[in-house]
């Protein structure tokens, strides 16, 4: 059987419900609005007119448009007026005993073939449809907020969904503007998942005394690409919202070391300390911006500079390191080994300053750490050792300032600050493709619309070198012993046989 949708209702009128039938009834879908608490679809009605004339005044629509709009929501008394609805999405409280009751009352009402969807965010879609008679019909349709400009949706496939249920609400959401993406059934699903590395990896590295929030923010935003810093997009999103992601998605995968939560948020959630909503989270907003943000420190140009030695795990980072050092007139120090007073400048991966020096055979009172992972095109992050003398640091700090960028000194942490968020994030990429959960591309496209990050964490592995992450990951692993760190099966056997991360039978 075909599923073709036309008419449609979205039960639960507060943020989201409004968000979808606002594109639903902009796209030219008949919109019923129907809501449990007396008034609020005529509310809900009312207020999307007011958004309509609002995209008319700034010229984002036509009046006519607007119009048309209007005239699709039909305002919906009781759940029996929804009994012609091809499509009904339900976005009410996120309770699954409540989802599950909805579920079983539309049944009564609607036809064979009407589909049942749930916005939710956290609920299992199989266990949503548990006490349906056709549980088939149930599917996860995930929205993110605010609805209209997220342009991504999940599309989730419960255990027993029809298959070519996915394949209407696939083409549902193109006449939207939105891009769908495929989900198995799973915690989290693909995108509250993939998020979860960047800001428990963050958090573990604070925790660590690696160096402060600015500077971690500073690493990731300025220096590898992110929009915003871990601790500013806590701040944003709010610690009563992510830190229960957090702990759910940890305690769904059964303890999985890879999600594991910091204690520092639960603690900020006690103490109220939540972001920017409250005026206070990892930064300060009571000037109404962000204070708090430590300036990054510069060395002046120091009167002589000692000769510098290069090692690098990969000969693309020397090149590039002795290239800026010839620019900059510091001379190279090209034995071998170091003479006994150059600056050793260790480009590695997966290792602290201290494990490096051993490994390469240099005095750990002469080496500082470089991070090449993303690049001395903007913002650097060097690291000296326990025992660096503070000639060679600031030796360090100073050249790197020489061009006009940036540098974090952070103290010594096993794989840097960028190589192990990247890693994470990559790593975790890859393992929800390994779990087959969705599609390479839908991976890397949810993750690009849905957490904003500058590419998919797959494409990305690809781009920052995919030998590098696996290094990265085990190195950090026989140095850790943590199973946090472990790499993906999916990246290792790619990285063996020399094959894109993208890389599928298929492809
Ligand atoms: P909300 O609190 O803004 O709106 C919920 C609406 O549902 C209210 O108008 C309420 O009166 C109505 N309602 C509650 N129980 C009902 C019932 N039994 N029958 C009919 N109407 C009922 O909530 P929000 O934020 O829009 O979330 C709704 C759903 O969407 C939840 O499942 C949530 O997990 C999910 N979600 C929320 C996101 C967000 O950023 N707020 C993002 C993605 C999903």
């Amino acid at each position: 059987m075909t599923y073709n949708i036309k008419s449609m209702a979205v039960i639960g009128v507060g943020i989201m419900g409004s968000g979808i039938a606002q594109i639903a009834a902009q796209s030219g879908h008949t919109t019923y609005l129907y809501d449990a608490k007396a008034g609020a679809a005529e509310q809900a009605k009312e207020q999307l007119a007011a958004t309509f004339q609002k995209l008319v005044d700034k010229n984002k629509i036509t009046a006519e448009q607007a119009a048309t709009a209007n005239s699709h929501l039909i305002v919906a008394q009781q759940i029996e007026d929804l009994k012609d609805c091809d499509l009904i999405i339900e976005a009410i409280v996120e309770r699954l005993d409540i989802k599950q009751s909805l579920m079983q009352q539309l049944e009564e009402v609607v036809s064979e073939n009407t589909i049942l969807a749930s916005n939710t965010s956290s609920l299992s879609i199989t266990a949503i449809a548990a006490n349906c008679k056709k549980p088939e019909r149930v599917v996860g349709y995930h929205f993110f907020n605010p609805v209209p400009l997220m342009k991504v949706v999940e599309v989730i496939r419960g255990l027993k969904t029809d298959p070519l249920i996915i394949d209407a609400l696939n083409s549902l959401s193109r006449a939207f503007g939105h891009r769908p993406v495929v989900a198995k059934d799973t915690p989290g699903f693909i995108i509250n998942h993939a998020g979860r590395a960047y800001g428990t990896e963050a958090l573990k590295i604070l925790n660590e005394n690696v160096c402060d929030i600015s500077e971690i923010d500073r690493i990731l935003r300025d220096g590898v690409g992110f929009r915003m810093g871990p601790f500013e997009l806590m701040d944003l999103t709010g610690l009563d919202v992510s830190h229960p992601v957090m702990e759910s998605i940890y305690h769904q995968y059964y303890e999985e070391a890879r999600y594991k939560p910091n204690p520092l948020t639960k603690q900020m959630l006690e103490a109220k300390q939540l972001g920017r909503k409250v005026n206070q989270g990892f930064y300060n907003y009571e000037t109404g911006s962000k204070t708090g943000e430590q300036p990054a420190k510069f060395v002046d140009r120091l009167a002589q500079y000692p000769k510098v030695w290069v090692a690098a795990d990969f000969s693309d980072d020397k090149k590039q390191l002795e290239d800026y050092l010839t620019q900059q007139n510091i001379a190279l120090d090209t034995g071998s080994a170091p003479q006994s007073d150059s600056l050793c400048l260790l480009a590695c991966y997966g290792e602290d300053t201290t494990q490096a020096a051993i490994r390469l055979g240099v005095n750990p009172e002469q080496a500082v750490a470089i991070d090449m992972l993303y690049g001395i095109a903007k913002h650097r992050t060097l690291m000296p050792s326990l025992v660096t003398k503070a000639d060679y640091r600031q030796a360090a700090h100073s050249i790197f300032n020489l061009d006009g960028n940036t540098v974090s000194m952070i103290a010594e942490s096993i794989g840097f600050v960028a190589q192990r968020v990247l890693a994470m994030v990559i790593n975790l990429g890859c393992d929800i493709a390994q779990q087959n959960i969705a599609t390479v591309d839908d991976i890397n496209a949810a993750v690009r619309l849905g957490l904003g990050y500058p590419f998919g964490p797959i494409e990305w592995g690809d781009q920052v070198g995919r030998q590098k992450i696996l290094l990265i990951l085990n190195r950090i692993t026989a140095l850790t012993h943590d199973p946090r760190y472990r790499p993906s099966p999916w990246l290792q056997r790619r990285v063996t046989l020399n094959l894109p991360l993208t890389f599928t039978h298929e492809s």
